[in-house]
């Protein structure tokens, strides 16, 4: 078991980008901005309201990267005392969430930096909810469940993010832009947390009994509300922050929600726990292709 895991981050120092040697531009030029509002909008007519929304996005996406190396910290602290299962021999599972963990923390800290470039403002927000966040997984359930219920909540965000970075890509196949070499970069280590949050669907739910996995969804609800209020809480300071409607006709937006919402119930809203790209039928498929350009959402990109 610990095979898969090890051949997982078997390249992770190879395959990632670390903050410092992304090739920062001083300024997002208009071009870029044109570009972003393309991306968005589907039009030229709204660079302003796609800088809004993506630095939004972004402010956002590095809370929930913070948050989730907040929680693999804790999991990994308490898995100290787990010598139940046969999953925790070793180092292997430690250093796969310990790479996981320190990866979100580069991005948040990427994203971060981005956002300031981007928007030309130190966009910050207090009422991130990190506290409530982590209290979620701070009660006295079994760090297994922790684990299942944070990758299965950072699996959504994690998928839908897949889907923007295709489309990125698809729009400038030469990487001309930074937000697609941000976003690639990104992208590289995601494709690890993939796998890994794959690894924790087949290894470790299946484990659980009913009870355990009643409560693993009752915290992966919990995480996914609160998530929720925070991206309703970001959207109103960024509009009031810019003074900016960044949301009417916006494509990309309606989009992620109908992409989140469904991911949602698709992965954890039946029975048992389910991967996205075996889940969507047809016509869900297609809309994901139609927005990405791209058929599958998580392809092994890891090899090599
Ligand atoms: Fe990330
Ligand atoms: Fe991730």
């Amino acid at each position: 078991m610990t095979n898969t895991l090890d051949l997982i981050t078997e390249k992770a120092h190879i395959n990632t980008v670390h903050p410092n040697a992304l090739n920062w531009p001083e300024k997002i030029s208009h071009e870029e901005l044109n570009h972003m509002s393309r991306l968005t909008f589907e039009d030229e007519l709204h660079p302003r309201e796609a800088m809004v929304y993506v630095t939004k996005e972004l402010a956002q996406l590095a809370e929930i990267e913070k948050h989730v190396t907040g929680v693999m910290s804790i999991v990994l602290s308490e898995l100290q005392g787990d010598a139940v299962q046969s999953l925790n021999d070793g180092h292997s599972l430690h250093h796969a969430l310990s790479c996981f963990a320190a990866e979100e923390l580069h991005h948040a800290n990427m994203f971060y930096r981005y956002v300031r470039l981007l928007s030309g403002c130190d966009f910050k927000y207090a009422d991130n909810l990190y506290a409530q966040r982590v209290a979620l997984y701070q009660g006295d359930d079994s760090p297994w469940i922790k684990l299942a219920a944070l990758c299965c909540s950072a699996y959504i965000g994690e998928s839908v993010i897949t889907v923007f970075e295709h489309r990125c890509t698809a729009l400038d196949p030469e990487r001309k832009f930074f937000i697609t070499q941000l976003l690639e970069a990104h992208g590289l280590d995601e494709a690890r947390h993939i796998q890994i949050d794959h690894y924790v669907f087949d290894e470790v739910i299946p484990r659980f009994n009913e009870a355990e996995l009643r409560r693993m969804k009752q915290i992966v609800n919990a995480t996914e509300e609160l998530n929720t209020e925070l991206s309703m809480r970001f959207g109103k300071h960024a509009a009031e922050t810019f003074s900016c409607d960044f949301a009417a006709g916006n494509k990309a937006m309606q989009t992620q929600i109908e992409l989140t919402l469904l991911f949602r119930e698709l992965v954890f809203g039946g029975e048992g726990i389910q991967k996205v790209d075996a889940a969507l039928d047809e016509v869900q498929q297609k809309l994901v292709e139609n927005f990405s350009y791209q058929q599958h959402i998580h392809t092994q990109k890891l090899a090599g």
